[in-house]
């Protein structure tokens, strides 16, 4: 199996149950409720374009997703920024360029939005997730998030 024998296609509504087992087996804890917030955001409001993609074996089977957002607005004007919100790639599946081939379809699908940035949040200390997108040309970004802890 190599990344060949992988395509990625527009993520549906009926993906939900195959986005949550390959997150799980990801981050080895289950979450549901995340995905389903996210889903009816995604499928259920008018608000956002449909950006996010899965990856998925011959046969059909998903082994990777990206999820995106790109608000639209009441009057149908996009802003010119989207976020990646979660990426995952089935454990068995990764190091294979299934991650890389998501990222390029999920930026060549916003760039024919006219879409100029992509923002996302990474954990400091997750230096695997910070070397994946490093390797995809992400940088730091020159804002920062500040935060009180109460
Ligand atoms: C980050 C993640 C998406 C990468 O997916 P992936 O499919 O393994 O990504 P790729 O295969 O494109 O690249 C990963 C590495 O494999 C390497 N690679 C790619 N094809 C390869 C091949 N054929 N042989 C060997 N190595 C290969 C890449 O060079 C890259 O190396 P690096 O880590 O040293 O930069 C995946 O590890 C994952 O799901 N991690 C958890 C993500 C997470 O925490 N998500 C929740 C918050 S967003």
């Amino acid at each position: 199996m190599n990344e060949d024998n992988i395509s990625i296609r527009l993520m549906k509504a009926e993906d939900f149950d195959a986005v949550v087992q390959v997150d799980a087996k990801v981050l080895q804890v289950s979450r549901p409720e995340y995905y389903q917030m996210k889903f009816e955001m995604l499928f259920q409001s008018e608000s956002y374009l449909p950006t996010s993609l899965v990856a998925e074996k011959e046969g059909g089977t998903v082994v990777g997703f990206v999820i995106g957002s790109l608000y639209v607005g009441e009057y149908g004007i996009f802003q010119d920024a989207a976020t990646l919100d979660t990426i995952g790639v089935d454990p068995d599946y990764q190091k294979m360029g299934v991650g890389e081939k998501l990222i390029n379809e999920f930026i060549d699908h916003l760039r024919k939005l006219d879409v100029q940035k992509i923002y996302t949040l990474v954990d400091w200390d997750d230096i695997r997730l910070i070397n994946f997108f490093s390797e995809n040309h992400f940088k730091p970004s020159l804002t920062i998030n500040l935060e009180r802890r109460l």
